[in-house]
């Protein structure tokens, strides 16, 4: 807003030289109030002027009309521009006022479907830290693509087929108690995987009779099928507690398995474009032309692959859906399989594989060390939550013991800051988890934005504040400056995430507006009565429902009490 005002004004001035995108592109932001809100170097103009780029900042600055702007300034070969800031406070303050909770909602997508395929555990084994991570960001993904007029299809592209189900079944075979596994489903079923991989190392005989097996599933032979089914409900049910303690649902759970007669179209389609060779026996696609080494279709005794199941899965999505977008929410260890699934389905004829998009995220270690499902280095997440609403519990109860509801709150506040842990950082960052930092209500924390939101619903409460549509709010102060100019800062935030598929901008905004707002606070007595009162109350309003804003769409909840 404020940088479209200072780009309409130099149009009008540099009409002949530049173009008001081009304007738009070279327009800054000064690091420090003292160099005014959005500044404008002049060097590019330089040739086309012929002229010394300070002189150009001179001339314009005596060209350019100042009503819109508190001051424009020149220093050096910048213009820096202030804007009014009585005047940008009451636009925003109203816009967000009678926005509401659709402040920022933009028609981008025009109702099209974005698929987001996100958090995709594998069955049998713990739901990891990694896969935390693909459920929120996908999820937050698909709240930031809904504002923005898309309809996001959340799909959860369960690991529920391979080679591993065959390693499963001759564990089970060999060893397995079923009254063990109704008891704790997952620990059973991971320690006979762990164990049969152990054998297999050493026992040719063992993975043989695995093959067999898997081939007996793809097959449909009913035995196989069987167990396969009774293991993949008793981890969904593991996964549903989860996602219930997230608040996290999903479009569809149609996973690898759903496409196990989907994948001969796939070969045909592969083999009647002339795609497929063989290589030691197995179906390859080659892809040397993109650098990458050559997808493995089939294995040499027919079995399918990870890449089959996902090249099925992309083209059913692409007719069930239309997408204009279809999202990949899988950690960064995985870049070269969706570049070669890319690959494959441009070397299939579909330019539709252009709007495929990884979104890759970093690794989380614990105390320094990788996590590892096979060597038994296992964050449990359910427990992980549990143990972060017990802690949020404490503070809770050392705070503010007679808060009502208590447990909800604690569950809002220690989940919460979990989820948006995750999200703070940028995704490709590598992070160390470690609970201590995370349930705290100081520092750049999840708490410290929930509670900053619900002092700020007390301070109205306490005024007995409602806004009022019609009211003239201004304010022309620095301190509340810092604060408007985050708030008008949300829906240019909001297209940046999803520009970048970047769910840490909207926490790092939630972060920022959360401390502009507290060192406000610090300054300025809200509740003394006097001409501003009312609008320092609507400034107060005004953050409450655009934190309130940011963390719904991380998928954190924002109690009114904390
Ligand atoms: N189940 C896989 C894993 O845990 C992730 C699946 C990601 N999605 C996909 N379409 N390949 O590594």
């Amino acid at each position: 807003m404020s940088e479209q005002l200072v780009a309409n004004n130099l149009y009008a001035v540099l009409k002949e030289h530049l173009t008001l995108e081009a304007i738009s592109d070279l327009l800054e932001k000064p690091k420090t109030q003292a160099h005014g809100d959005v500044a404008f170097p002049t060097f590019t103009l330089a040739k086309a002027l012929r002229k010394a780029p300070q002189a150009i900042a001179q001339e314009l600055a005596a060209q350019l009309k100042t009503d819109d702007f508190e001051k424009i300034e020149v220093a050096g070969s910048y213009l820096n521009f202030f804007l009014n800031k009585a005047q940008v406070s009451r636009e925003v303050l109203l816009e967000i006022i009678e926005a509401g909770e659709t402040y920022g909602a933009a028609n981008l997508g025009d109702g099209r479907n974005i698929v987001i395929d996100m958090s995709s555990p594998n069955i049998a084994k713990p739901f990891s830290m990694g896969h935390l991570r693909s459920t929120v960001i996908g999820n937050a993904l698909a709240n930031i693509t809904e504002k923005l007029g898309y309809k996001a299809v959340k799909i959860n592209h369960l690991g529920d087929w391979g080679t591993q189900f065959g390693m499963l079944i001759t564990a089970y075979k060999k060893w397995g108690d079923k009254a063990k596994i109704d008891e704790s489903p997952i620990t059973e079923l991971l320690a006979l995987y762990v164990r049969i991989n152990k054998l297999a190392k050493t026992d040719e005989a063992v993975k043989d009779e695995a093959r067999s097996w898997f081939k007996r599933l793809e097959d449909g032979d009913s035995e196989a099928l069987d167990l396969w089914s009774w293991f993949k409900s008793e981890s969904l049910k593991e996964f549903a507690r989860i996602y219930d303690l997230l608040g996290i649902s999903f479009d569809s759970y149609n996973g690898e398995a759903f496409y196990n007669d989907k994948m001969a179209e796939v070969v045909s389609l592969l083999d009647t474009k002339g795609l497929l060779e063989s290589s030691q026996g197995a179906t390859v696609v080659n892809l040397d032309k993109y650098n990458l080494t050559p997808a493995l279709i089939k294995k040499s005794d027919g079995a399918t692959l990870y890449i089959t199941r996902d090249l099925a899965a992309a083209i059913y999505r692409k007719r069930t859906y239309d997408f204009a977008k279809a999202l990949y929410a899988v950690g960064n260890e995985q870049s070269a399989h969706f570049s070669q699934l890319k690959a494959v389905l441009k070397e299939l004829g579909y330019d539709w594989a252009e709007n495929l998009v990884h979104v890759p995220f970093g690794l989380i270690t614990k105390d320094g060390k990788k996590l590892s499902t096979r060597e038994g280095n296992v964050v449990l997440l359910e427990a992980v939550l549990n143990e972060a609403d017990e802690r949020a519990l404490a503070l809770i109860t050392e705070k503010n013991p007679d808060l009502p509801n208590k447990e909800a709150t604690a569950h809002a506040v220690g989940t919460g800051a979990v989820i948006f842990h995750d999200l703070k950082n940028d995704r490709l960052n590598n992070f160390d988890f470690n609970l201590d930092e995370v349930v705290q209500f100081e520092g750049e924390t999840g708490p410290y934005v929930q509670y900053t939101r619900a002092r700020s619903i007390s301070i109205l409460n306490k005024a007995a504040f409602t806004p009022d549509k019609n009211a003239n709010y201004t304010l022309n102060d620095a301190e509340s400056w810092e604060v408007i100019k985050l708030l008008q800062a949300f829906p240019v935030e909001l297209k940046r995430a999803y520009a970048n598929y970047e769910p840490s901008i909207i926490a790092k905004h939630a972060i920022h507006l959360a401390q502009a707002f507290n060192k406000y606070y610090a300054h300025v007595r809200i509740l003394e009565d006097n001409a501003e009162k009312q609008s320092r109350l609507a400034l107060v309003y005004a953050v409450q429902s655009v934190l309130k804003e940011d963390l719904a769409l991380l998928g954190v909840e924002s109690p009114e009490q904390m």
